[in-house]
Protein backbone atom coordinates (compact mmCIF):
# COMPACT_ATOMS: atom_id res chain seq x y z
CA UNK A 1 0.00 0.00 0.00
CA UNK A 2 1.00 3.47 -0.69
CA UNK A 3 2.53 5.16 2.24
CA UNK A 4 -0.04 7.82 3.77
CA UNK A 5 2.22 11.52 2.91
CA UNK A 6 2.28 13.68 6.30
CA UNK A 7 4.01 17.04 7.39
CA UNK A 8 7.76 17.38 6.03
CA UNK A 9 8.13 19.06 9.74
CA UNK A 10 7.06 19.98 13.10
CA UNK A 11 7.01 23.93 12.18
CA UNK A 12 5.36 23.10 8.92
CA UNK A 13 2.34 20.96 11.63
CA UNK A 14 2.10 23.67 13.75
CA UNK A 15 1.65 26.26 11.09
CA UNK A 16 -0.76 24.54 9.58
CA UNK A 17 -2.59 23.93 13.18
CA UNK A 18 -2.32 27.41 14.07
CA UNK A 19 -3.51 28.41 10.60
CA UNK A 20 -6.47 26.73 10.88
CA UNK A 21 -7.30 27.88 14.58
CA UNK A 22 -6.44 31.54 13.62
CA UNK A 23 -8.96 32.65 11.23
CA UNK A 24 -12.07 35.04 11.15
CA UNK A 25 -13.24 33.47 14.42
CA UNK A 26 -10.19 35.80 15.94
CA UNK A 27 -10.23 38.14 13.90
CA UNK A 28 -13.72 39.56 14.09
CA UNK A 29 -15.19 36.89 16.48
CA UNK A 30 -12.87 37.49 19.22
CA UNK A 31 -12.68 41.11 19.76
CA UNK A 32 -16.38 41.98 19.62
CA UNK A 33 -17.28 39.17 21.70
CA UNK A 34 -14.56 40.11 24.30
CA UNK A 35 -15.64 44.36 24.48
CA UNK A 36 -19.68 43.13 24.64
CA UNK A 37 -18.87 40.66 27.42
CA UNK A 38 -17.24 42.37 30.08
CA UNK A 39 -13.32 42.72 28.16
CA UNK A 40 -10.94 41.61 30.64
CA UNK A 41 -13.42 39.28 32.56
CA UNK A 42 -14.31 37.63 29.42
CA UNK A 43 -10.92 37.32 28.84
CA UNK A 44 -10.21 35.74 31.95
CA UNK A 45 -12.69 33.46 31.54
CA UNK A 46 -12.13 32.34 27.99
CA UNK A 47 -8.14 31.87 29.58
CA UNK A 48 -9.64 29.18 32.07
CA UNK A 49 -12.01 27.36 29.51
CA UNK A 50 -8.92 27.46 27.06
CA UNK A 51 -6.84 25.41 29.82
CA UNK A 52 -9.59 23.29 31.04
CA UNK A 53 -11.02 22.52 27.60
CA UNK A 54 -9.34 24.24 24.89
CA UNK A 55 -5.99 22.57 25.46
CA UNK A 56 -7.47 18.98 26.87
CA UNK A 57 -9.43 18.36 23.59
CA UNK A 58 -6.90 19.54 21.62
CA UNK A 59 -4.35 17.61 22.85
CA UNK A 60 -7.14 14.54 22.76
CA UNK A 61 -7.88 15.01 19.11
CA UNK A 62 -3.93 15.27 18.10
CA UNK A 63 -3.64 11.84 19.93
CA UNK A 64 -6.66 10.14 18.56
CA UNK A 65 -5.38 11.48 15.35
CA UNK A 66 -1.85 10.42 15.34
CA UNK A 67 -2.71 7.13 17.44
CA UNK A 68 -5.11 5.82 14.39
CA UNK A 69 -2.74 7.33 11.41
CA UNK A 70 -6.77 8.48 10.02
CA UNK A 71 -9.37 11.45 9.61
CA UNK A 72 -11.99 11.68 11.74
CA UNK A 73 -14.62 9.00 10.74
CA UNK A 74 -11.80 6.16 10.78
CA UNK A 75 -10.42 7.10 13.83
CA UNK A 76 -13.66 7.06 15.93
CA UNK A 77 -14.48 3.59 14.39
CA UNK A 78 -11.16 2.10 15.20
CA UNK A 79 -11.03 3.41 18.59
CA UNK A 80 -14.57 3.00 19.58
CA UNK A 81 -17.69 0.72 19.67
CA UNK A 82 -20.13 3.54 21.45
CA UNK A 83 -18.57 6.43 19.86
CA UNK A 84 -18.18 5.10 16.56
CA UNK A 85 -20.29 7.77 14.99
CA UNK A 86 -18.71 10.60 16.15
CA UNK A 87 -16.41 11.07 12.98
CA UNK A 88 -19.21 11.53 11.00
CA UNK A 89 -20.30 14.24 13.10
CA UNK A 90 -17.30 15.99 12.67
CA UNK A 91 -16.96 16.12 9.10
CA UNK A 92 -20.72 17.19 8.75
CA UNK A 93 -19.97 20.12 10.57
CA UNK A 94 -16.64 20.61 8.73
CA UNK A 95 -18.84 20.89 5.44
CA UNK A 96 -21.48 23.25 6.74
CA UNK A 97 -18.89 25.45 8.71
CA UNK A 98 -17.07 25.50 4.96
CA UNK A 99 -20.56 26.94 2.75
CA UNK A 100 -20.20 29.75 5.00
CA UNK A 101 -16.90 30.29 5.85
CA UNK A 102 -16.09 30.40 2.23
CA UNK A 103 -19.01 32.48 1.49
CA UNK A 104 -17.00 35.07 4.20
CA UNK A 105 -13.70 34.47 2.77
CA UNK A 106 -15.34 35.58 -0.36
CA UNK A 107 -16.16 38.44 0.88
CA UNK A 108 -13.07 39.00 2.11
CA UNK A 109 -11.51 38.82 -1.22
CA UNK A 110 -14.01 41.33 -2.67
CA UNK A 111 -12.51 44.10 -0.06
CA UNK A 112 -8.89 43.24 -1.25
CA UNK A 113 -10.16 44.58 -4.40
CA UNK A 114 -12.43 47.57 -3.64
CA UNK A 115 -9.31 48.90 -1.67
CA UNK A 116 -6.85 48.55 -4.61
CA UNK A 117 -9.98 50.21 -6.28
CA UNK A 118 -9.58 53.18 -3.70
CA UNK A 119 -5.91 52.91 -4.32
CA UNK A 120 -5.62 53.77 -8.07
CA UNK A 121 -9.42 55.60 -7.82
CA UNK A 122 -11.03 53.02 -10.32
CA UNK A 123 -15.06 52.62 -10.92
CA UNK A 124 -14.59 49.05 -8.87
CA UNK A 125 -13.59 50.88 -5.28
CA UNK A 126 -16.00 52.71 -3.04
CA UNK A 127 -16.82 55.57 -5.29
CA UNK A 128 -17.55 58.16 -2.53
CA UNK A 129 -20.01 55.85 -1.03
CA UNK A 130 -20.22 54.73 2.88
CA UNK A 131 -19.35 51.59 4.45
CA UNK A 132 -22.67 50.92 4.75
CA UNK A 133 -24.05 51.40 1.46
CA UNK A 134 -21.14 49.49 -0.18
CA UNK A 135 -21.82 46.60 2.11
CA UNK A 136 -25.41 46.60 1.25
CA UNK A 137 -24.98 47.27 -2.61
CA UNK A 138 -22.73 44.37 -2.14
CA UNK A 139 -24.75 42.41 -0.11
CA UNK A 140 -27.58 42.66 -2.87
CA UNK A 141 -25.27 42.18 -5.90
CA UNK A 142 -26.02 38.80 -5.79
CA UNK A 143 -23.81 37.87 -8.82
CA UNK A 144 -20.51 39.42 -7.48
CA UNK A 145 -21.32 37.78 -4.20
CA UNK A 146 -21.55 34.39 -5.77
CA UNK A 147 -18.55 34.81 -8.12
CA UNK A 148 -16.34 35.83 -5.00
CA UNK A 149 -17.25 33.06 -2.14
CA UNK A 150 -16.71 30.48 -6.00
CA UNK A 151 -13.49 32.44 -6.22
CA UNK A 152 -12.20 31.58 -2.34
CA UNK A 153 -13.95 28.01 -2.70
CA UNK A 154 -11.52 27.44 -5.76
CA UNK A 155 -8.39 28.68 -3.56
CA UNK A 156 -9.75 26.30 -1.03
CA UNK A 157 -9.69 23.33 -3.82
CA UNK A 158 -6.52 23.93 -5.28
CA UNK A 159 -4.28 23.98 -2.24
CA UNK A 160 -6.12 20.83 -0.55
CA UNK A 161 -5.79 18.88 -4.03
CA UNK A 162 -2.13 19.85 -3.52
CA UNK A 163 -1.48 17.61 -0.39
CA UNK A 164 -0.98 18.07 3.25
CA UNK A 165 2.82 18.47 2.49
CA UNK A 166 2.54 19.54 -0.94
CA UNK A 167 -0.05 22.28 -0.63
CA UNK A 168 -1.18 22.99 2.97
CA UNK A 169 2.20 22.79 4.95
CA UNK A 170 3.43 24.87 1.96
CA UNK A 171 0.87 27.75 1.89
CA UNK A 172 0.90 27.69 5.79
CA UNK A 173 4.41 28.01 6.37
CA UNK A 174 4.30 31.28 4.09
CA UNK A 175 1.46 32.41 5.04
CA UNK A 176 0.97 32.73 9.07
CA UNK A 177 4.30 33.91 9.01
CA UNK A 178 3.06 37.06 6.88
CA UNK A 179 0.21 37.30 8.57
CA UNK A 180 1.48 37.98 11.35
CA UNK A 181 3.48 40.64 10.07
CA UNK A 182 0.28 42.69 8.48
CA UNK A 183 -0.58 42.13 12.04
CA UNK A 184 1.28 44.05 13.38
CA UNK A 185 1.85 46.87 10.72
CA UNK A 186 -2.03 47.26 11.63
CA UNK A 187 -1.83 47.44 15.14
CA UNK A 188 1.30 50.07 15.33
CA UNK A 189 -0.58 52.16 12.63
CA UNK A 190 -3.83 51.57 14.63
CA UNK A 191 -2.60 52.19 18.12
CA UNK A 192 -1.17 55.53 16.95
CA UNK A 193 -4.24 57.21 16.00
CA UNK A 194 -5.75 59.72 18.30
CA UNK A 195 -8.51 58.48 20.77
CA UNK A 196 -6.97 54.51 19.95
CA UNK A 197 -7.18 54.28 23.80
CA UNK A 198 -10.66 54.43 24.20
CA UNK A 199 -10.79 50.76 22.05
CA UNK A 200 -8.39 49.33 24.87
CA UNK A 201 -10.22 50.93 27.62
CA UNK A 202 -13.25 48.79 25.55
CA UNK A 203 -11.45 45.82 25.59
CA UNK A 204 -9.26 45.27 28.51
CA UNK A 205 -11.43 47.59 31.64
CA UNK A 206 -14.64 45.50 32.74
CA UNK A 207 -17.73 47.66 33.31
CA UNK A 208 -16.15 50.97 30.52
CA UNK A 209 -18.36 49.87 27.98
CA UNK A 210 -21.93 49.99 29.74
CA UNK A 211 -20.64 52.77 31.83
CA UNK A 212 -20.26 54.41 28.37
CA UNK A 213 -23.12 53.63 26.83
CA UNK A 214 -21.46 51.33 24.13
CA UNK A 215 -23.37 48.35 25.19
CA UNK A 216 -27.04 49.28 27.04
CA UNK A 217 -26.00 46.12 29.85
CA UNK A 218 -23.55 44.28 31.28
CA UNK A 219 -24.18 40.73 30.45
CA UNK A 220 -24.49 37.82 33.45
CA UNK A 221 -21.81 35.62 34.11
CA UNK A 222 -23.85 32.60 32.63
CA UNK A 223 -23.87 34.25 28.98
CA UNK A 224 -20.33 35.49 29.40
CA UNK A 225 -19.07 31.55 29.88
CA UNK A 226 -21.34 30.06 26.90
CA UNK A 227 -20.32 32.98 24.64
CA UNK A 228 -16.49 32.59 25.47
CA UNK A 229 -16.91 28.47 24.89
CA UNK A 230 -18.41 28.85 21.93
CA UNK A 231 -16.19 31.19 20.83
CA UNK A 232 -13.07 28.73 22.25
CA UNK A 233 -14.14 25.81 20.09
CA UNK A 234 -15.32 27.43 17.22
CA UNK A 235 -11.07 29.73 17.27
CA UNK A 236 -9.31 26.30 18.06
CA UNK A 237 -10.88 24.41 15.62
CA UNK A 238 -11.81 21.63 17.43
CA UNK A 239 -15.06 19.56 18.56
CA UNK A 240 -15.04 18.58 14.48
CA UNK A 241 -11.85 16.45 13.82
CA UNK A 242 -9.66 18.85 12.04
CA UNK A 243 -7.19 18.37 14.60
CA UNK A 244 -7.71 14.55 14.78
CA UNK A 245 -6.88 14.70 10.58
CA UNK A 246 -3.91 17.12 11.11
CA UNK A 247 -2.71 14.92 13.90
CA UNK A 248 -3.09 12.10 11.90
CA UNK A 249 0.25 13.15 9.89
CA UNK A 250 2.48 14.16 12.67
CA UNK A 251 5.27 12.14 12.64
CA UNK A 252 5.78 9.94 15.79
CA UNK A 253 8.61 11.70 17.20
CA UNK A 254 7.00 14.84 17.52
CA UNK A 255 5.80 16.10 21.17
CA UNK A 256 1.89 16.15 21.09
CA UNK A 257 1.97 17.81 24.37
CA UNK A 258 4.17 21.05 23.70
CA UNK A 259 1.94 20.94 20.64
CA UNK A 260 -1.24 21.10 21.54
CA UNK A 261 -0.13 24.23 23.97
CA UNK A 262 1.54 26.08 21.26
CA UNK A 263 -1.65 25.85 19.18
CA UNK A 264 -3.94 27.13 22.14
CA UNK A 265 -1.05 29.91 23.19
CA UNK A 266 -0.62 31.21 19.12
CA UNK A 267 -4.55 30.93 19.05
CA UNK A 268 -5.38 33.14 21.62
CA UNK A 269 -2.18 35.51 21.37
CA UNK A 270 -3.57 36.32 17.56
CA UNK A 271 -6.61 36.69 19.10
CA UNK A 272 -5.75 39.45 21.10
CA UNK A 273 -3.18 41.17 18.18
CA UNK A 274 -6.25 41.14 16.15
CA UNK A 275 -8.42 43.18 18.76
CA UNK A 276 -5.92 45.24 19.54
CA UNK A 277 -5.98 46.67 15.66
CA UNK A 278 -9.70 46.12 15.10
CA UNK A 279 -11.47 47.64 18.24
CA UNK A 280 -9.29 50.82 18.68
CA UNK A 281 -9.55 51.65 14.74
CA UNK A 282 -13.59 51.31 15.35
CA UNK A 283 -13.13 53.93 18.56
CA UNK A 284 -10.50 56.31 16.64
CA UNK A 285 -11.93 56.63 13.40
CA UNK A 286 -15.98 55.41 13.12
CA UNK A 287 -16.85 55.78 16.79
CA UNK A 288 -20.64 54.98 16.02
CA UNK A 289 -19.74 52.07 13.90
CA UNK A 290 -21.26 48.64 14.87
CA UNK A 291 -19.08 46.16 17.13
CA UNK A 292 -20.42 43.28 16.45
CA UNK A 293 -21.33 40.65 13.10
CA UNK A 294 -21.01 41.10 9.84
CA UNK A 295 -20.74 45.22 9.88
CA UNK A 296 -17.78 45.07 12.06
CA UNK A 297 -15.68 43.76 9.40
CA UNK A 298 -17.14 45.00 6.07
CA UNK A 299 -18.59 47.95 7.50
CA UNK A 300 -16.95 49.71 10.26
CA UNK A 301 -13.32 48.88 9.11
CA UNK A 302 -13.94 50.56 5.82
CA UNK A 303 -15.14 53.44 7.42
CA UNK A 304 -11.76 53.28 8.76
CA UNK A 305 -9.88 52.73 5.98
CA UNK A 306 -11.80 55.95 4.54
CA UNK A 307 -11.22 58.13 7.16
CA UNK A 308 -7.30 57.26 7.28
CA UNK A 309 -6.33 59.60 4.15
CA UNK A 310 -4.36 58.74 1.40
CA UNK A 311 -2.91 55.61 3.09
CA UNK A 312 -5.89 54.61 3.65
CA UNK A 313 -6.73 52.08 0.84
CA UNK A 314 -2.93 50.46 1.58
CA UNK A 315 -3.81 49.43 4.84
CA UNK A 316 -7.26 48.66 3.83
CA UNK A 317 -5.74 46.13 1.46
CA UNK A 318 -3.15 44.54 3.98
CA UNK A 319 -5.63 44.03 6.48
CA UNK A 320 -8.19 42.74 4.33
CA UNK A 321 -5.68 40.37 2.68
CA UNK A 322 -4.62 39.02 5.95
CA UNK A 323 -7.94 38.34 6.72
CA UNK A 324 -7.88 36.20 3.86
CA UNK A 325 -4.88 34.41 4.42
CA UNK A 326 -6.27 33.61 8.12
CA UNK A 327 -9.71 32.79 6.43
CA UNK A 328 -7.69 30.27 3.81
CA UNK A 329 -5.83 28.58 6.21
CA UNK A 330 -8.37 27.75 8.43
CA UNK A 331 -10.82 26.74 4.98
CA UNK A 332 -8.36 24.72 4.33
CA UNK A 333 -8.34 22.63 6.99
CA UNK A 334 -11.63 22.12 6.59
CA UNK A 335 -11.73 20.86 3.52
CA UNK A 336 -9.28 18.75 4.25
CA UNK A 337 -11.37 16.95 7.31
CA UNK A 338 -13.86 16.13 4.67
CA UNK A 339 -11.12 14.77 1.83
CA UNK A 340 -9.01 12.73 3.94
CA UNK A 341 -11.93 10.55 5.12
CA UNK A 342 -12.22 9.19 1.10
CA UNK A 343 -8.67 9.30 0.32
CA UNK A 344 -7.74 7.07 3.18
CA UNK A 345 -10.73 4.99 1.99
CA UNK A 346 -9.58 4.80 -1.17
CA UNK A 347 -6.07 3.89 -0.42
CA UNK A 348 -7.57 1.14 1.92
CA UNK A 349 -9.65 -0.39 -0.73
CA UNK A 350 -6.08 -0.38 -3.19
CA UNK A 351 -7.89 2.41 -5.64
CA UNK A 352 -4.57 4.19 -5.35
CA UNK A 353 -4.20 8.18 -4.32
CA UNK A 354 -7.48 10.04 -4.62
CA UNK A 355 -7.49 12.96 -3.74
CA UNK A 356 -7.85 15.07 -6.61
CA UNK A 357 -10.96 13.40 -7.45
CA UNK A 358 -12.25 13.51 -3.86
CA UNK A 359 -11.02 17.07 -3.59
CA UNK A 360 -13.31 18.35 -7.00
CA UNK A 361 -16.51 16.45 -5.71
CA UNK A 362 -16.00 17.73 -2.12
CA UNK A 363 -15.66 21.42 -3.21
CA UNK A 364 -18.70 20.78 -5.98
CA UNK A 365 -21.05 19.88 -2.97
CA UNK A 366 -19.19 23.05 -0.91
CA UNK A 367 -20.20 25.13 -3.92
CA UNK A 368 -23.58 24.46 -4.03
CA UNK A 369 -23.88 25.58 -0.67
CA UNK A 370 -21.56 28.04 -0.40
CA UNK A 371 -23.62 30.10 -3.54
CA UNK A 372 -26.58 29.67 -1.25
CA UNK A 373 -25.39 31.76 1.75
CA UNK A 374 -23.96 34.33 -1.13
CA UNK A 375 -27.67 34.23 -3.46
CA UNK A 376 -28.64 34.92 -0.07
CA UNK A 377 -26.79 37.94 1.27
CA UNK A 378 -27.19 37.86 4.89
CA UNK A 379 -30.73 37.57 4.67
CA UNK A 380 -30.73 40.84 2.20
CA UNK A 381 -32.41 38.96 -1.22
CA UNK A 382 -35.27 37.41 0.76
CA UNK A 383 -34.44 33.87 -0.51
CA UNK A 384 -36.37 31.22 1.72
CA UNK A 385 -34.79 29.99 4.88
CA UNK A 386 -35.98 26.36 6.59
CA UNK A 387 -38.13 27.04 9.08
CA UNK A 388 -38.47 30.70 8.48
CA UNK A 389 -42.19 31.09 7.81
CA UNK A 390 -43.13 29.58 10.66
CA UNK A 391 -42.36 33.05 12.89
CA UNK A 392 -43.57 36.55 12.80
CA UNK A 393 -41.29 38.54 11.24
CA UNK A 394 -39.97 40.13 14.24
CA UNK A 395 -39.76 37.27 16.12
CA UNK A 396 -37.66 35.19 14.03
CA UNK A 397 -34.95 33.09 16.18
CA UNK A 398 -30.88 33.42 15.12
CA UNK A 399 -31.21 30.11 13.40
CA UNK A 400 -32.91 30.64 11.11
CA UNK A 401 -33.03 34.18 10.17
CA UNK A 402 -30.25 34.07 7.39
CA UNK A 403 -28.75 30.86 5.54
CA UNK A 404 -25.11 31.67 7.28
CA UNK A 405 -26.77 31.52 10.49
CA UNK A 406 -29.01 28.52 9.57
CA UNK A 407 -25.74 26.68 8.47
CA UNK A 408 -24.05 27.85 11.97
CA UNK A 409 -26.56 26.56 14.00
CA UNK A 410 -26.15 23.09 13.25
CA UNK A 411 -22.37 22.80 12.68
CA UNK A 412 -21.35 25.87 15.52
CA UNK A 413 -24.31 25.34 17.77
CA UNK A 414 -24.91 21.91 18.02
CA UNK A 415 -23.05 19.53 15.86
CA UNK A 416 -19.19 20.84 17.37
CA UNK A 417 -19.69 21.18 21.05
CA UNK A 418 -21.82 17.74 20.83
CA UNK A 419 -18.72 16.39 18.78
CA UNK A 420 -16.67 17.72 21.55
CA UNK A 421 -18.65 16.57 24.65
CA UNK A 422 -18.83 13.30 23.27
CA UNK A 423 -15.26 12.62 22.60
CA UNK A 424 -14.26 13.94 26.29
CA UNK A 425 -16.57 11.30 27.29
CA UNK A 426 -15.23 8.94 24.94
CA UNK A 427 -11.77 9.59 26.45
CA UNK A 428 -12.60 9.48 29.86
CA UNK A 429 -14.85 6.67 30.01
CA UNK A 430 -14.38 4.35 27.00
CA UNK A 431 -10.78 4.11 26.35
CA UNK A 432 -9.57 5.74 29.32
CA UNK A 433 -6.93 8.44 28.92
CA UNK A 434 -4.16 6.35 29.32
CA UNK A 435 -4.92 6.18 25.51
CA UNK A 436 -3.63 9.81 25.40
CA UNK A 437 -0.70 9.45 27.54
CA UNK A 438 0.16 6.09 25.21
CA UNK A 439 0.50 8.17 22.17
CA UNK A 440 1.95 11.21 23.93
CA UNK A 441 4.69 9.08 25.44
CA UNK A 442 5.96 7.73 22.13
CA UNK A 443 9.53 8.13 20.99
CA UNK A 444 10.66 9.00 24.54
CA UNK A 445 8.72 11.93 24.68
CA UNK A 446 7.47 12.67 28.46
CA UNK A 447 3.59 13.66 29.39
CA UNK A 448 3.88 15.62 31.97
CA UNK A 449 0.38 16.80 31.96
CA UNK A 450 -1.26 13.45 32.59
CA UNK A 451 -2.63 13.66 36.23
CA UNK A 452 -4.49 17.22 35.00
CA UNK A 453 -5.57 15.88 31.63
CA UNK A 454 -6.87 12.60 33.10
CA UNK A 455 -8.66 14.45 36.47
CA UNK A 456 -10.26 17.43 33.61
CA UNK A 457 -11.16 14.79 30.47
CA UNK A 458 -12.76 12.78 33.19
CA UNK A 459 -14.91 15.10 35.44
CA UNK A 460 -14.13 18.84 34.62
CA UNK A 461 -14.44 19.28 30.64
CA UNK A 462 -17.15 17.17 29.70
CA UNK A 463 -19.42 19.18 32.39
CA UNK A 464 -18.20 23.01 30.93
CA UNK A 465 -18.68 21.30 27.24
CA UNK A 466 -22.41 19.97 28.21
CA UNK A 467 -22.82 23.81 29.60
CA UNK A 468 -21.45 25.32 26.30
CA UNK A 469 -23.63 23.33 24.34
CA UNK A 470 -26.58 24.75 25.99
CA UNK A 471 -25.34 28.29 26.06
CA UNK A 472 -25.21 27.62 22.38
CA UNK A 473 -28.49 26.28 21.82
CA UNK A 474 -30.23 29.17 23.84
CA UNK A 475 -28.44 31.65 21.37
CA UNK A 476 -29.54 29.97 18.27
CA UNK A 477 -32.88 28.86 19.31
CA UNK A 478 -33.59 32.16 21.91
CA UNK A 479 -36.13 30.68 24.75
CA UNK A 480 -37.67 28.17 21.88
CA UNK A 481 -36.88 24.67 22.85
CA UNK A 482 -34.06 25.97 26.22
N1 LIG B 1 -10.82 28.33 13.85
C1 LIG B 1 -11.41 29.00 12.74
C2 LIG B 1 -11.64 30.45 13.11
O1 LIG B 1 -11.34 30.87 14.22
O2 LIG B 1 -12.10 31.18 12.26
C3 LIG B 1 -12.69 28.35 12.28
C4 LIG B 1 -12.58 26.85 12.10
C5 LIG B 1 -11.61 26.33 11.26
C6 LIG B 1 -13.40 26.03 12.81
C7 LIG B 1 -11.47 24.97 11.14
C8 LIG B 1 -13.26 24.66 12.71
C9 LIG B 1 -12.28 24.15 11.87
F1 LIG B 1 -12.14 22.87 11.74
Amino acid sequence: MEERKGFGSNFGFLMAAVGSAVGLGNIWGFPNKMGANGGFTFLIIYLILAAICGFIVMLGELAIGRKTGAGAIKAYKVLSKKFKWVGWLGVASAFFILSFYCALGGYCIKYVVLNFGNLINAGFGSNGLSGADVFGGFMTNQLEGVIFGLIFVAITMIIVMGGVGGGIEKVCSVGMPALFVMLVICIVRVLTLENAVDGLKYMFVPGWAVANGVIEEAPNLFSVISTAGGQMFFSLSIGMGAMITYGSYLNKKENLEKNALIIVIMDTLIALCAGLCVIPARFALDPTGKLGGPSLLFVTMQNVFDRMGSVGPIFGIIFYLLVVFAAISSSISLLETVVAHFVDKAQDEGKGDKRKSYSLITTIFVAILCVIVCLDGLGSNGVWVPFQHLFAPDAIPTFCDCWLDFFDCISEGIMMPLGGLLMTLMLGWETGPDLVKEESEQEGNKMKSFGYFKFCVKFITPLCMALILYGQLKDFFGGLFV
